[in-house]
């Protein structure tokens, strides 16, 4: 079998989670053959993990990504460092010499002119893949209301209402989620995977954006360097699609108390389709049988080899619960 060798630049929680997974699929091919973090502690965690999860050879560690560019040691790069770091790493990964595949976390950058750039620089590149993470797509449940509706049995989309409730944001390596200026902001670091399925419910692109947020709750009593947090912890959003579409986000990160932390319903001129991840849930009703035709399906995936747990909140007892 062809090996795949991975490089992971960035080895907090989430790097730390393609670690994991990539380890899952050591059967595939896919080989971990460096790392690289400026902060020591996040090295040693992935050096354990990799013991741990039996990896051997172990990655070689650089503190740099330009060092594990330049070492030559990997055919994918996969980019988990904080959002603002982002730009220039992918620049640099793009313009070198050497090509190496991209997998970057959400969000691609924290502005719309880095991420034109960086789309224009990949364009520049059309031997590299380039993927944003945007894993809800394929969370069972989620995966299942796509296929749906993607079969036409709503009918044309009309309406999308995306409901998270959840805990707040966890802390980060040097607190970098803490500030906008970081992160993007809240509705671009946490709700990027909201607008982004929006868009794959209603077939089309965003034309007007309507929201309101606020910091009601958390972070309050913080202080870093001096500064308190700028997030904000909850907001509602409308977004209107060229196709006559809408979608709303409802988001309030003061929520710990709920069964499912996402509630997704899509209705079409035909009927309701709903999304229920914790529960892994998905409910299919048409208008012609009313509430009596409701069908419930549980959804899964037999191709899923690893279901993470590691880094969900102590709150949140069951997968697809990422800190993020
Ligand atoms: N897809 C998801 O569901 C999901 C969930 C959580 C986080 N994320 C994304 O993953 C990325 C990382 O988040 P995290 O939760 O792992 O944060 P984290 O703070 O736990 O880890 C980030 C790591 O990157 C390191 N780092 C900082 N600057 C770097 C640089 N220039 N080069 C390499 N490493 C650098 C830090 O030292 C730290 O170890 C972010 O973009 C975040 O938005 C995605």
């Amino acid at each position: 079998m062809e090996e795949m060798r991975y490089g992971l630049v960035g080895v907090g929680h989430m790097g730390r989670e393609h670690l994991t997974n990539l380890a899952h699929l050591r059967s595939e091919g896919a080989v971990v053959s460096c790392i690289s973090d400026p902060h020591p502690p996040s090295l040693n965690l992935a050096v354990d993990l990799s013991h741990s999860l039996g990896l051997a050879p172990l990655p070689q560690v650089f503190s740099g990504h330009r060092e594990l560019l330049d070492s030559g040691l990997c055919d994918v790069v996969v980019v988990s460092s904080p959002n603002m770091t982002h730009f220039e790493i992918l620049m640099d990964i793009i313009q070198h010499q050497k090509p190496h595949h991209i997998l970057v976390e959400k969000p691609l950058c924290t502005t719309v002119q880095d991420c034109q750039k960086v789309m224009e620089a990949a364009k520049r590149r059309p031997e590299l893949l380039v993927q944003v993470g945007l894993e809800c797509c394929y969370m069972p449940p989620v995966a299942k209301l796509i296929e749906i509706v993607k079969s036409g049995t709503l009918g044309q989309v009309q309406m999308i209402s995306l409901r998270e409730h959840r805990y707040p944001f966890p802390v980060k390596v040097n607190n970098w989620n803490r500030f906008n200026i970081n992160t993007g902001g809240t509705l671009l670091e946490k709700c990027c995977h909201h607008f982004d399925l929006m868009r794959l419910f209603a077939g089309a692109n965003p034309v007007r954006v309507m929201a309101s947020g606020a910091i009601d709750v958390n972070h309050k009593d913080e202080v870093y360097n001096g500064k308190v947090p700028d997030i904000i912890d909850n907001a509602f959003v409308i977004v209107e699609f060229d196709n006559g579409s809408r979608g709303m986000l409802d988001l309030c990160m003061f929520a710990e108390g709920v069964r499912n932390n996402k509630e997704i319903s899509v209705v079409g001129e035909l009927g309701k389709g709903e999304a229920f991840v914790t529960e892994s849930i998905v409910r299919v009703g048409m208008r012609k049988t009313g509430r009596r035709g409701v069908q419930t399906i549980k959804a899964s995936d037999r191709r899923i080899k690893y279901d993470s747990f590691t880094f969900i909140s102590p709150a949140c007892s069951t997968s697809y619960c990422r800190e993020q």
